[in-house]
Order: structure tokens, then C-alpha cells, then sequence
């Protein structure tokens, strides 16, 4: 993936991604709690983007990918006007690595949570409940069971993407007697055009890379890099009972 992330950084600009961000969490902005702001698996396209100019509070962003903390950072102070030492951008594995003491007043999981079997999610889940508080938000995007991916036949997208899941899931993992859902929406959105062009840049990046001559791989790598027209996913906010 490193290099959709090159293709990425090259043609999508830091205002492109906030004014992209589908993040319902900015309507509950006035109930957020005494705490930080946490991103886990938060790439470089994270709203920790927007609140490094908006907030004084501890911002924290976790991803096991350190480029794309490097890249977070560099987009953060972009918008922020300077960097600060305080973020705290932190290379860790969501499963594996202890996360930083709490409280959390909004914990954002965007596009992670697919790559973890239901099972994994729950540990996950129970992991970061250590750090909440009353009141603590989650905000919650996993790809859905209408994902273009979503193929039982297609063994490597199930190797890939490890679960999609349906409403009834995700409540599943923030049951009524801890968790309050405050949103849910359930999304089928065509790719924009940039998507489009980072897709087939990214294919350009891997034929140079792997040193591809044969015009016949080239063509396959080039259509399969640009195959997917949609995606399918489910966000929800819950609050911490
Ligand atoms: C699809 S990107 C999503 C980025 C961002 N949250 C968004 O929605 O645009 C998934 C991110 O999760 C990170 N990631 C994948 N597995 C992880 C893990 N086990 N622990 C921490 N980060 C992980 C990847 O490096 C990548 O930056």
C-alpha cells in the first residue's frame, strides 16, 4: 500500500481531504467530555487534520504505517500553521501495542476495523472501554456487506478485508447496556474522479517499481487497479453510558 499512499500524497491536497470528510463527529462537538481526541488507524486523511487548528486539546493518532504519521504530521501543521511536539502521533499496531492512558473524549476508528475479524474487534473494543469515560464518543466507519468486495468467491479480497458488516454488528460490539447510538448511516457512494486518478496513478507506480515490461501485465495491473467504481460502509456514533 505504500505506494497508493505516494499516489495519494501526490495528487490530494490537505483541503480536498477536510472538505471530503463524511465524519459525522463534528455535530456532537458541543457534548464532547474532558479528554483527548484519539485517532486509531488514522492514515494521513485523519480530523485530526481540522482540530490541530481548532482545539487545544491532546490529540492523539495511532497507525502502524510510521510514513503516514509523517505525512498526518506534515498535513496537520499545514493547516495548523505550525507543528506542535504535543500531538502525540504514535506508531502502533491496534491488536498488539498498549494504547495511551485516557481519558478519551472522542475515539475516531475510520476504515480500520474491516481488516479484523469479529472477534479481534471485540478485544479491540474491550481495549480501548479501558479508556472511556461517561459520555465518551466512538465514531465508527467499517466497509458494509453492499462492498463491492464483498465477494464470498473472491478469496483475496477476504484475505484482505477480514469482516463487512451489517448494523446488527456493529451493535453488537457497543451493546444498549454501555453504549448509546447517537448516528448511524448506511452509505453506497460512487468513487469521485480524484479517487479515479490516484487508482491509476498508483497502478503507474507499481509497473515502474516492479520493473514491468510485458504489455499484457501492465494492462492487468492497470485494470485491476481501477476496477472498483464504489464502496459500501456503515458509520455510527455511539456514546459511552
Ligand atoms: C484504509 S486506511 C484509513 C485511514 C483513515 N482512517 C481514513 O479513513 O481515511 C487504514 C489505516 O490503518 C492503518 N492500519 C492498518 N492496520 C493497522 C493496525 N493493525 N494497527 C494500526 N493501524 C493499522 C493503515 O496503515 C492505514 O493508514
Amino acid at each position: 500500500m505504500q505506494l497508493y499512499w505516494k499516489a495519494f500524497d501526490q495528487l490530494v491536497s490537505t483541503d480536498h481531504i477536510i472538505d471530503n470528510d463524511l465524519n459525522p463527529i463534528y455535530h456532537f462537538e458541543d457534548q464532547l467530555v474532558d479528554g483527548a481526541i484519539i485517532d486509531i488507524g488514522c492514515g494521513q486523511t485523519s480530523p485530526l487534520i481540522r482540530y490541530a487548528d481548532i482545539t487545544e486539546r491532546r490529540l492523539i493518532g495511532i497507525d502502524n504505517e510510521p510514513s503516514q504519521l509523517v505525512k498526518l504530521r506534515s498535513r496537520m501543521a499545514e493547516i495548523a500553521g505550525a507543528d506542535s511536539k504535543a500531538w502525540e502521533l504514535i506508531t502502533g499496531d491496534l491488536m498488539h501495542s498498549q494504547l495511551p492512558n485516557g481519558p478519551y473524549a472522542m475515539v475516531i476508528m475510520y476504515n480500520i476495523l474491516h481488516f479484523f475479524s469479529l472477534d479481534e474487534c471485540k478485544e479491540v473494543i474491550a481495549k480501548i472501554d479501558q479508556h472511556l469515560i461517561t459520555g465518551s464518543l466512538i465514531s465508527i466507519c467499517v466497509h458494509s456487506t453492499k462492498h463491492p468486495a464483498n465477494d464470498p468467491a473472491n478469496f483475496d479480497a477476504l484475505a484482505y478485508f477480514k469482516h463487512f458488516f451489517t448494523q446488527s454488528d456493529l451493535d453488537t460490539l457497543f451493546p444498549t447496556n454501555k453504549f448509546e447510538r447517537l448516528y448511524r448511516a448506511d452509505i453506497e457512494r460512487d468513487y469521485e474522479r480524484i479517487n479515479s486518478k490516484v487508482a491509476a496513478l498508483w497502478a503507474e507506480k507499481v509497473i515502474t517499481d516492479m520493473k514491468i515490461k510485458d504489455h499484457r501485465t501492465k494492462a492487468d495491473i492497470r485494470r485491476d487497479a481501477t476496477t472498483q467504481k464504489s464502496t459500501a460502509e456503515i458509520i455510527n456514533v455511539y456514546r459511552k453510558r
